[in-house]
């Protein structure tokens, strides 16, 4: 099994479940993702624009399962998906070592600790179980409940895009983060 699955309490004491997608989750998944996406002020995505076919969804989620360098966790509550973040390694040789990763939740979930545990059971899987070397992510220089918690969890910041995003034409920087797992 690629990860075990694990039961993790949050801050406040409810009891959440860490596991791995499965393609069946497709469904689920494009309703989790359409529950959250747009209401985010800190993920790059238009109203309309996340707009995958059902097998187009499980193909990317098969995509997941399926290569030794990725993986897509879900946290589930009461058989619920509440959260998702998922490690993206790149398939070319010289950097199979690395992966980029995204995640996000449900409004409703944050600061109950919730992302801490999901990317520290990403990290531990990819340190423990993973060729992966080197974790990297992109973030909005003014998504700052995101940028503590990639600190609080070792990662660093090693550059800054000016104006990478455009959004009614305002302007946003994006900032790079790594975390080195050797
Ligand atoms: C960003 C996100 C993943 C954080 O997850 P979360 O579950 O809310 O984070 P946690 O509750 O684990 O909190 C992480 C830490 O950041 C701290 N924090 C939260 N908001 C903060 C803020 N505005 N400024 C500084 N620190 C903050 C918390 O206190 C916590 O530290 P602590 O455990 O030492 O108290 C989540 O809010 C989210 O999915 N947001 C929407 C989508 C998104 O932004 N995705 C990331 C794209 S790169």
């Amino acid at each position: 099994m690629k990860f075990l699955p694990i039961h993790k309490t949050l801050k406040d004491g409810r009891i959440v479940l860490i596991r791995a997608v499965e393609i069946a989750d497709a469904t689920k998944i494009i309703e989790f993702v359409h529950g959250f996406v747009y209401d985010s002020e800190f993920v790059p995505l238009v109203e309309g624009e996340f707009n995958p076919t059902l097998p187009e969804e499980e193909l990317i989620l098969k995509n997941y399962v399926d290569r030794s360098n990725s993986l897509f966790l879900v946290a589930e509550f009461e058989g619920q998906i509440i959260a998702n973040i998922n490690l993206d390694g790149n398939q070319r040789q010289i950097m199979r070592h690395t992966a980029v990763f995204g995640m996000g939740m449900h409004l409703e979930w944050q600061n109950c600790g919730l992302g801490t545990i999901i990317l520290q059971s990403a990290i531990d899987w990819a340190r423990n179980h993973s060729e992966l070397e080197l974790l990297f992510l992109q973030v909005y220089a003014e998504n700052e409940a995101g940028i503590a918690l990639y600190k609080k969890l070792g990662f660093v910041e090693n550059g800054r895009m000016p104006n990478m995003f455009k959004q009614n034409n305002r302007y946003h920087d994006e900032i790079t983060m790594h975390l080195s797992l050797k």
